[in-house]
This record gives structure tokens, sequence and C-alpha cells, in this order.
């Protein structure tokens, strides 16, 4: 497959907005997509800071970042998309919204693009049958965020050519990643370890174990993990984490990955996270990680 020059990406919220960043300062023609015209300006702006972030720090020249926003184009018009090489999917972690889009896709995509999909953890396979071209869908999975982290996991679908994986691996490779190869299975390799654990680490606020900080300055500092695991629950997101272990749920068939009652709650009662201003932790007032 010739080198690709046009990536789509479409959703514009935290995943693809910085995706969509990635593409833009690798040097690829970038078109990123929203149905709702507020994400897209939210993101320009998150965009635009993070790369003049990078540029302050001096990891980038101050003309690849100009010549970065220059080469990203918004829209909330699908058919945009056509010249796209590569349309990666960044929208809600839902599966019939996903299939409804995708089947869209298929229909204004160019015969030869590559549909890649950044979900945490839907079947590849099942959103590639929404298509009538399977071989070239594809799980392109992203760490959050897409700008910052190494890793791409790569997912293949039960029809995915060598083609498509060749070309999707060299694009991830191209933005400087490592990337990982997972079978199409619920949770795939990350989120599968991932949110088990994150759900763990509600059940144990949940029966009185500890407090949220315990918990999470014991993951910090007695696993050597950067983050605890609820301080990044609200990081992801508490609704990206709860469909999650519904997916994982649903899939794997155990009752080991059934949601814990509190990550319910809090999603009820709209505490989703960072974004929203509040989930495990406060973030209105001053801003309450937790320092070693
Ligand atoms: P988000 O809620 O920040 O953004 C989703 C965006 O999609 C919103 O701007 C929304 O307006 C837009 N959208 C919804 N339906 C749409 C449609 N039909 N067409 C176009 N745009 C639509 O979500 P986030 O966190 O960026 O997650 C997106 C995907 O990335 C999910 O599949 C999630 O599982 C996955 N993901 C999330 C990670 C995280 O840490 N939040 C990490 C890796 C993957």
């Amino acid at each position: 497959m010739a080198e690709m020059k046009t990536v789509g990406v479409v959703g514009s919220g935290q995943m693809g907005s910085g995706i969509a960043q990635l593409a833009a300062v690798h040097g690829l023609d970038v078109w990123l997509l929203d149905t709702d015209p507020d994400a897209l300006i939210r993101a320009t702006k998150s965009i635009s800071t993070s790369i003049n972030r990078f540029v302050s720090k001096g990891l980038l020249s101050q003309a690849m970042g100009i010549h970065a926003m220059k080469h990203l184009r918004c829209t909330t018009n699908l058919e945009e998309l056509h010249s796209a090489d590569i349309i990666i999917e960044a929208i809600v972690e839902t599966e019939d919204v996903k299939k409804t889009l995708f089947l869209k896709l298929d229909k204004i995509a160019k015969d030869s693009a590559i549909l890649a999909s950044n979900t945490s953890s839907i079947s590849i396979t099942r959103l590639a049958s929404a298509t009538s071209r399977p071989s070239q869908v594809i799980g392109m999975h992203f760490m959050n965020p897409p700008p910052i982290m190494k890793l791409v996991e790569i997912i293949r679908g039960a029809d995915t050519s060598d083609e498509t994986f060749y070309a999707t691996k060299a694009l991830a490779e191209r933005f400087g990643k490592t990337v990982v190869c997972s079978q199409d299975y619920s949770g795939f390799i990350i989120n599968r370890i991932l949110m088990t654990m994150i759900n763990e680490a509600f059940f144990t606020l949940y029966t009185g174990v500890a407090t949220k900080e315990d918990i999470d300055t014991g993951m910090r500092l007695g696993t050597n993990h950067p983050m605890g695991p609820l301080e990044l629950a609200d990081f992801i997101g508490l609704d990206v984490c709860l469909s999650i272990m519904r997916v994982l749920h649903a899939g794997l068939g155990d009752s080991k990955y059934s949601p814990c009652p509190l990550l319910l709650q809090y999603v009820d009662a709209g505490r989703l996270g960072r974004k929203h201003g509040i989930g495990v932790y406060d973030y209105r007032t001053a801003p309450q990680t937790v320092k070693p």
C-alpha cells in the first residue's frame, strides 16, 4: 500500500483530538469530524494548546507546530472524509452507535481506505460486519493522551488482511509508537487487565477497605504505577470505564468482570471524572491528586 497522506478522525473528544494532533504533527493532512460543532471548537483549542506546550518544551519546532495546525481541518460533514487513506473512529464506546457509523463510513470512504477503530474493548469483527470491506477494518487502540503515550495496540478482526495490518502498523510506527498485537477478544490486552484492576479498586473503596487516597497512594508507591487506579479512572472517564466493564462482562461471561455498584452509581450521578469536574475526586475547586 502507498504511504498514507490523509487521515480522517471521527470523534473529537479526548482521544480523537489527540489522534488528530499526532497525525498532523507527523505531516499528514487531517480531517477531524464530530457531530457536535462545539466539540470541534474545544478540540481545536486543546490541540493548539498542546502543540504550543510541545514547542515551548523544545520537543517540536515552531515551524512544525504551525505546519501541523495548517494541515488540520474540522468538519461536521462525513462526505469530507472521502479523500482519507485511513479513517480512525474515536466516538462513544457503544457498539450500536459505532456500527451505524461504520456502515456510513463504508459508503463514503474511497475503496482503498482502511477503517480503524480506537475502541477500548468492542469486537472489531462485529464492527467489520457492518461494512462491505471487513478485510480493511482493524482496531487501532491509542493510549490516553495519544500524543504522549508510547503504545498502540492493534487488533485484527477475523477477516483483517495482512495488507491492512502492515499499513496500520507502519502508520503507528510513523507516529513513533511501539505496537502490540492482540486477538479480537473483549478488552484485548490492555483493558482486560487494566479495567479489572480499576474495577477492583472501586470494590476496595465500596467495601470500605480503605480511603480513595490510600488506595491510590498504595498502588502508586507500592506497585510503581504513575497514577493510582481511581485517579486513572477519573482521567479515562468513569463512563468509558463502565462501558468497558460491561463489554468484558458480556463478552467473557465471568462474574469477576461485573461492574462495581459504586462505579455505576457515580456514572448515574454524572460524576464522569476529570472531564466533568468530578468523579472519584472533585476537581472543581483545588485539584485533588494524591501527593506522595
Ligand atoms: P469523548 O466522550 O471524550 O469523545 C467522544 C466524541 O465523539 C464526542 O466529542 C462526541 O460528540 C463524538 N461523537 C459521538 N457520537 C458521534 C458520531 N456518531 N459521529 C461523530 N462524532 C460523534 O470520548 P473519548 O474518551 O475520546 O473516547 C472515544 C473512544 O476512544 C471510545 O471508544 C473509548 O473507549 C476509546 N478510548 C478512550 C480512552 C480514554 O482514556 N478515554 C483510551 C483509549 C481509547
